[in-house]
């Protein structure tokens, strides 16, 4: 045999290895990649939420009240059918959705009456306040909306952007429901709380004016059948 015959399957040979040696080590960085940025992404949310839990617990909510929103909504969510994905990034949103209160005066946070008109104005800048504070972190856009547009209103009278309907990201509208209700049933310095089913007449009453009816309607029946999966943590 010729050594002109061998010598282009030897290097056939050994490009294939350099080929495949070259495509390994790259997969290998790019898994090592998203591997550290899924770290990162879950140790960046956990500080944040870990921050919120001390708001919630200065504010007169209960230092629960992220997690039991975030309760309802994923059940909602999962009821709606949305993707893995989706349901996601709403339980990263209602951990921090009220980051923004941060930047709101204690004594209005800690406040046992009634906030007067200039109170509610500062309280209200919390939605857009948390939207500020995440954007630097890119990857978390989707729950920067979330956030951004928890106090929307179905009807368009909400803050800060004054949407309304579909133009509400379905997140925020399933949020504003999920919030609203563990709100409603949580005792306040100024008010009794409410039972579950004064909290649901209130929900209905609300339905298609604060809320998307149709985010009150899935709701209102996972709570008549399927009432074990509210279990709810209640204020410490
Ligand atoms: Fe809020």
């Amino acid at each position: 045999m010729k050594l002109t015959t061998l010598i282009f399957p030897i290097i056939g040979f050994f490009i294939g290895i350099f080929i495949g040696y070259y495509i390994y080590k790259k997969e290998e960085k790019i898994k090592n990649r998203r591997l550290w940025g899924r770290i990162e992404r879950r140790n960046i949310m956990r500080t944040i939420s870990a921050l919120v839990s001390a708001i919630d617990f200065k504010d007169h909510l209960t230092k629960h009240h992220s997690d039991n929103v975030r309760m309802y909504a994923c059940a909602i969510a999962e009821e709606l059918g949305l993707s893995k994905e989706e349901i996601y990034k709403i339980k990263d949103a209602c951990l921090v959705h009220d980051l923004g209160k941060i930047g709101v005066h204690d004594y209005i946070l800690t406040k046992p009456d009634k906030l007067n008109e200039k109170e509610w104005k500062e309280m209200r800048l919390h939605s857009l306040a948390g939207a500020v504070i995440l954007k630097p972190f890119r990857f978390l856009d989707k729950v920067l909306q979330i956030v951004r547009e928890h106090h929307e209103r179905y009807d368009g009278a909400g803050y800060p952007d004054g949407l309304a309907q579909e133009k509400i990201s379905l997140g925020a509208r399933i949020m504003a429901v999920a919030d609203s209700f563990d709100a409603m049933i949580s005792k306040r310095p100024y008010r009794e709380k409410l039972t579950k089913e004064e909290a649901i007449c209130e929900l209905k009453k609300h339905s298609g004016t604060q809320f998307d009816p149709k985010v009150v309607e899935i709701f209102i029946k996972l709570l008549e059948i399927k009432p074990e999966i509210f279990k709810r943590q209640d204020q410490a």
